[in-house]
C-alpha cells in the first residue's frame, strides 16, 4: 500500500479521475467497482467530463456498485444507485447491461448477494476498486468487526453510519441493513483506491494507517493490498506522522 498526499479536494477529485480514465484506456474492458458518498462525487463528474471530451469509450467496461442501503428504492436519492447513475453512468450513457447494482428492495437479498459475487467472479475480478471511509472506518458497508474474508453480504448498519447517512437523504430515513461487497474483494481486486477528504477523517485516517491492522477498524485492511492507494487531501492527511505513511 501507498499514502498519495494531494494539495486539496480538487486536486484529488482530478488524479482520482486520471486513474477511472487511465484503467479505461488501457483496457476498454475492465471491471469498475465505484462507491457513492460525497468523496467522489467530483471524480465521478470529472471523468465523465473528460471521458466525453476526449471521446474515451467507457461502453465495454462492467461496473458494478460497492453497496447500497437495504429498502431504499433507486429513485431515493439517497440511494446508492441514484448517485452513480446521476454522476457517472447517465452522463456517460453507459449501457444498462454493463451496470450492476444491488436490488435493495428485493425479496432475497442474500441472492442479491450470490448475483454480485458472480458478476465479478465471471469477470475475473475487480481492475479498478475506488473506496470511501465512514467515520468508523468502514468500507463499503463493512462495518466494524466484519471479517476480512467475506465476499457481498448483508449487514447490520451501525449507530455511527446510519446517524452520518441522514446526508445523504432529503427527509429523516430509517436505515437498519445495507448489502455490501465484502473486504476479500477489495483485497482480491487488481488496484483499489480509497480516498478521503476534509478533517472530519482526519482522525479516523490516523487509525487507518497507525493501528493495528483488525477488523476493529476495517479500513486497517488496505495496508494488506499490495496495489492499494490511500489518496488523501492536505487536511485528511493532516495527523498523519512521516511514520505512518
Ligand atoms: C458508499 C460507501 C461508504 C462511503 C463512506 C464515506 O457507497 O461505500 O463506505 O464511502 O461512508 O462517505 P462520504 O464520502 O460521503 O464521506
Amino acid at each position: 500500500m501507498k499514502t498519495k498526499i494531494f494539495k486539496d479536494y480538487e486536486e484529488l477529485s482530478t488524479n482520482t479521475a486520471n486513474e477511472i480514465l487511465a484503467v479505461v484506456q488501457s483496457n476498454p474492458m475492465a471491471m469498475l467497482c465505484l462507491a457513492s458518498g460525497d468523496t467522489p462525487r467530483l471524480a465521478y463528474m470529472l471523468a465523465a467530463k473528460r471521458a466525453k471530451e476526449g471521446n474515451i469509450d467507457f461502453s465495454r467496461c462492467t461496473f458494478v456498485a460497492l453497496d447500497e442501503w437495504m429498502g431504499i428504492p433507486p429513485a431515493n436519492e439517497g440511494s446508492c444507485q441514484f448517485f452513480l447513475r446521476r454522476y457517472l453512468f447517465d452522463p456517460l450513457n453507459i449501457p444498462e447491461r454493463n451496470i450492476n447494482f444491488f436490488n435493495a428492495v428485493s425479496s432475497d437479498p442474500d441472492e442479491e448477494c450470490k448475483k454480485m459475487n458472480d458478476v465479478i467472479a465471471r469477470k475475473g475480478g475487480i481492475d479498478l476498486m475506488i473506496v470511501g471511509i465512514g467515520m468508523n472506518g468502514h468500507i463499503g458497508f463493512n462495518e466494524p468487526g466484519q471479517a476480512f474474508d467475506q465476499y457481498a453480504h448483508v449487514v447490520d448498519l451501525d449507530e455511527t453510519s446510519r446517524t452520518v447517512a441522514q446526508k445523504y437523504f432529503r427527509e429523516s430515513t430509517q436505515l437498519s441493513k445495507g448489502l455490501t461487497l465484502g473486504l476479500r474483494h477489495m483485497l482480491e481486486a487488481k488496484k483499489v483506491l480509497l480516498i478521503a477528504s476534509g478533517l472530519k477523517k482526519a482522525e479516523i485516517i490516523e487509525k487507518t494507517m497507525g493501528e493495528e491492522i483488525s477488523p476493529k477498524i476495517p479500513s486497517t485492511s488496505i495496508r494488506n493490498h499490495p496495489n492499494g492507494y490511500v489518496m488523501l487531501d492536505k487536511e485528511a492527511a493532516s495527523l498523519l506522522s512521516a511514520k505512518s505513511m
